[in-house]
């Protein structure tokens, strides 16, 4: 179709690549893999759990702040919503910003698909063009540059990154990630450091559903290298790693496992780990040092009255 433009999906990744994370002495898998179909419905039914807050705080916090936030950036800007999912939070930023031109970056899916018919419908002046490409591998600064044409040079970009999906980088590629945004505005959301059992119960909740969208990853995995990992057999393991302030999310073997693969069998003993996610949680300070490192400046913090949460404004 000729709005969107198409880039390579996860599942073209090469094979190999998952397997060597497997055999790593710490095995890995990589996070972006929790999200297939079914992880994209368990993640919304995650924002949707009593002990899960980061979304509902930055809906409220952007409903409370988007004045303020708003005089911190320019109308008229080309908007860039990176991992823009359901565009519900720039539905909600957009009537107040008043962009030129939308651009949502997400990865190709139906459910993008209509999200973004849904908004053309809703903002019928507005712009909108998406980019279906893995925002953190296969997006690139010039694909925004191609779908602006010569208005380039006239309209002001502003990043638009919430969610804490920033958190779920190491904090040095992430520094990276934004420093090569090229953005020229920056509006940005991230979770913050709270108390321990709150951080817990955000990752373990009672329904269960965090557990499903972490054993899924197996499931998954499965499909694209051709393993036969048996869920039943692997328990969700939640951590909060102190020295690096991060939650992370592990997959523990309840017994010894054998998993077959076509490059031949991987062994893992009753107990070993696989680590497939990590979420970072700064202080405002902590993050506004990053931002800083990433070359943003005039920055300005919006922090929930619980100091859960907090978006950032910034400009380069
Ligand atoms: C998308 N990301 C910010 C979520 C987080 O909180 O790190 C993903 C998630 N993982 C488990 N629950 C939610």
């Amino acid at each position: 179709e000729g709005s969107f433009c198409k880039v390579k999906k996860c599942e073209d990744m090469e094979k190999i690549n998952y397997l060597e994370g497997l055999k790593n002495p710490n095995p890995t898998i990589p996070t972006k893999l929790l999200y297939d179909d079914l992880g994209g419905v368990l993640f919304e039914a995650i924002t949707k759990l009593p002990e899960y807050k980061v979304t509902r705080d930055e809906y409220e916090l952007l409903d409370k702040e988007k004045e303020m936030i708003v005089n911190e950036l320019p109308s008229n800007a080309c908007m860039i919503d990176l991992g823009a999912g359901s565009c519900q939070k720039a539905a909600y930023i957009i009537p107040q910003l008043k962009p030129i031109r939308y651009i949502p970056v997400d990865l190709a899916s139906d459910f993008f698909s209509h999200s973004v018919s849904k908004l053309k419908n809703k903002f019928r002046e507005l712009e909108i063009k998406s980019i279906e490409a893995d925002f953190s591998t296969d997006f690139n600064t010039g694909m925004v540059k191609d779908i602006q044409g010569e208005n380039f040079k006239s309209e002001p970009t502003v990043y638009f990154f919430p969610g804490s999906t920033i958190g779920n980088f190491r904090p040095d590629i992430g520094i990276n990630f934004l420093r090569n945004l090229n953005a020229d505005f920056i509006l940005i959301g991230v979770d913050l450091v709270k108390p321990l059992d709150d951080l817990m119960g955000a990752y373990n909740d009672s329904l269960g559903v965090t557990s499903a969208f972490n054993k899924n990853i197996l499931l998954h995995f499965n499909r694209l290298a051709k393993t036969n990992f048996d869920i039943r057999f692997w328990r969700h393991d939640v951590r909060f790693n102190v020295r690096e302030s991060r939650i992370e999310m592990h997959l523990v073997a309840t017994s010894d496992q054998k998993v077959a693969s076509p490059q031949g069998s991987i062994f893992f003993k009753k107990g070993k780990s696989i680590h497939t996610e990590n979420s970072y949680k700064y202080t405002v300070q902590g993050f506004t040092e990053l931002l800083e490192e990433a070359g943003f400046d005039n920055l300005k913090s919006f922090v929930t009255p619980t100091e859960r949460y907090a978006l950032f404004t910034g400009s380069k």
